[in-house]
């Protein structure tokens, strides 16, 4: 089995880059984690990075004139990796054209939502306010239109009158932390 580069990029907790990594365990996974990234130097996936003795970048934006000259930067520094792709997990800033034109169709998202009902942030209390009945989550491949790429797997949960942000954002990320996974693989083996 060929193992094909990928990195990941986060900027907070990372449940779904653990969850990336443990697949990656496996004999017959076909991708290895080369590199972690992240736009926080303070992220808590960091220190899992770190205990999995993962190669990990960080680099502050704010010590950058633009969203360009610190996408180049990135491009710099993931060159040495050589990824086949990219995997936005918990990423929270935006790419610019500059980073998407470089790796085109080598970046993926994980979102929580059933896109394309309900982009952006907040989906869990938004889902909440409309009394949905199911939400879920989705992988997606990353394009200039924020949440707008096409789909590469979703998987649903049932929401109920009891249900909170909370208990929602649980049942979410048990199925993203599935399907990441199994959605990296059809990628990289279609
Ligand atoms: C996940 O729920 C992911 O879907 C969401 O952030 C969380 C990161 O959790 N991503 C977005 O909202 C992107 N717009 P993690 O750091 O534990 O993987």
């Amino acid at each position: 089995m060929i193992k094909h580069p990928i990195g990941i990029f986060i900027s907070g907790r990372g449940s779904n880059l653990k969850s990336i990594v443990d697949a990656c365990k496996e004999k017959e996974y076909p991708a290895e984690v080369k590199v972690v990234f992240s736009n926080n130097k303070n992220a808590p996936g960091l220190s899992f990075a770190k205990e999995n003795n993962l190669e990990a970048i960080t680099l502050d934006y704010h010590k950058f004139k633009n969203t360009e000259e610190y996408e180049e930067k990135i491009i710099s520094l993931l060159k040495p990796f050589d990824l086949e792709l990219i995997c936005l997990a918990g990423y929270m800033k935006i790419l610019s054209k500059k980073l998407i034109g470089h790796y085109p169709n080598k970046i993926i998202n994980i979102h929580p939502s059933l896109l394309p009902k309900y982009k952006g942030l907040n989906t869990h209390q938004r889902v909440l306010e409309n009394n949905e009945t199911k939400s879920g989550c989705t992988v997606h491949y990353v394009n200039h239109e924020m949440d707008g790429g096409k789909i590469i797997l979703q998987r649903e949960v049932e929401i109920s009158a009891e249900d909170t942000e909370t208990s929602v954002s649980k049942k979410v990320l048990k199925e993203e932390h599935i399907i990441y996974p199994e959605a990296i693989k059809l990628v990289l083996t279609k």
